[in-house]
């Protein structure tokens, strides 16, 4: 069992949501929670969810260090894969609660990347009608974006994160060191969500991020913690103001809405949910540029930070024939559109981020240019 130990020393951002608000603990160390024992929320028994790959890494020291905090700790060990962000993965997670008489004081722990924080925390959100949850983010892409903000889904055929719920967790804890194991593609796919927080937000934080790229791609500790820091204040002072996206919190789709078509257009899991971020910010940001809302410098230097991060600049073609066409239907099952129309979060100035619609026929032209 982990100690209560420095926990004051251990860098931690609030996200001031009231009743709902939450500490992100930033922390480093051998063992997950290390120093963070005495913030987990007390329950019945606890259930970590978790995949096949990450089980094997992680799974024994998260449950040694939380195992005094509860009457039993069950692992759920899912397939690995954005896949299996489904249906039938959420309906295991249910089975087994049920079989196991989990009831309303159980706590469930996501231990991994952003599929299983997104699936687990929808569990939670809806395991009779609401029970706790605690983000123990895995991948940088979770550590910067998705355990924070209380987005939690399983994808459907038709469309990205379709079904799903805003449920904040109790706690997040983000471990730097857990990112030594994670492959190289993953890192790169994370930055992604790191470089939108810039364009859309902080141009300090994206200068900081050109001349840190390089020690961020070779898993730079301290540049790491940075990074992670910096994108949880921004995220967390975006979902304080619009916790269930009326308006501002939108923004921090930069790159999604033709992210969100080229990973379904690709089928889930062949392009990586940043790799489509990142070649959506690159159209998003070229979009930007034709209505005249940022010069060619700054898509330039976008799209320099993003090939220097390891990630594609170019969608790909989803279909030979009809190509602009392909990703316009999937982009009007957004969630952003609104009466088929589809909506785009646009750059207006370094450092601005607003939601615009766009003409189809500007869209084509940027697809067109933007993919190979
Ligand atoms: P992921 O969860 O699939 O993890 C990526 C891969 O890394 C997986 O194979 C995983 O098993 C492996 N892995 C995880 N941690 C590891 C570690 N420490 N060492 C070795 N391997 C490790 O993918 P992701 O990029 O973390 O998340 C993508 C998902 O997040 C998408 O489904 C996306 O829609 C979602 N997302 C949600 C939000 C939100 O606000 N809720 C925001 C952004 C993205
Ligand atoms: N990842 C976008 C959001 O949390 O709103």
């Amino acid at each position: 069992m982990a100690p209560d130990l420095n926990i004051n020393s251990i860098p931690c951002i609030s996200v001031g949501l009231k009743d709902r608000g939450y500490p992100i603990y930033i922390t480093q160390g051998f063992s997950i929670f290390e120093g963070l024992f005495g913030v987990v929320p007390f329950g019945g028994s606890a259930v970590v969810v978790t995949n096949s790959k990450i089980s094997p890494l992680y799974a024994a020291a998260l449950r040694d260090e939380i195992s005094s905090r509860y009457s039993a700790v069950f692992d759920i060990v899912l397939p690995d894969g954005e896949s299996y962000k489904n249906w039938e993965s959420l309906n295991e997670v249910f089975d087994f609660l049920i079989q196991n008489h989990c009831d309303r004081s159980t706590v469930l722990y996501a231990l991994g990347g952003g599929v299983i924080g997104d699936l687990t925390g929808f569990a939670a959100s809806a395991y009779m009608r609401g029970i706790a949850f605690v983000q123990v983010p895995t991948t940088l892409l979770a550590q910067v974006d998705s355990s924070v903000g209380g987005k939690t889904a399983i994808n459907h055929p038709k469309g990205k994160n379709m079904i799903g719920a805003f449920y904040q967790p109790k706690v997040v804890v983000c471990n730097v060191d857990a990112l030594k194991t994670l492959p190289e593609r993953e890192l790169s796919a994370g930055l992604a969500e790191v470089i939108k927080y810039g364009p859309i937000f902080d141009m300090n934080f994206m200068s900081w991020l050109e001349g840190s790229i390089d020690l961020l791609v070779k898993k730079d500790s301290a540049s790491l913690a940075y990074a992670i820091q910096r994108s949880c204040e921004i995220k967390a002072h975006v979902v304080e103001q619009d916790e269930k996206e009326s308006g501002l919190r939108a923004i921090l789709n930069f790159g999604h809405t033709f992210g969100h078509a080229i990973e379904a257009g690709m089928g889930y899991g062949t392009w990586l949910h940043g790799e489509g971020v990142a070649a959506g910010m690159v159209m998003a940001a070229e979009l930007s540029a034709r209505l005249g809302m940022v010069d060619a410098n700054f898509v330039q230097r976008l799209k320099a930070l993003i090939q220097r991060a390891g990630l594609p600049v170019q969608g790909p073609v989803l279909d030979a024939a009809r190509n602009a066409e392909r990703y316009l239907e999937l982009m009007r099952l957004d969630k952003k559109s609104e009466g088929g129309e589809i909506r785009f979060i646009l750059i207006d100035g370094p450092g601005k981020a607003v939601l615009r619609s766009v003409p189809d026929e500007l869209v084509k032209e940027v697809i067109n240019d933007c993919c190979a």
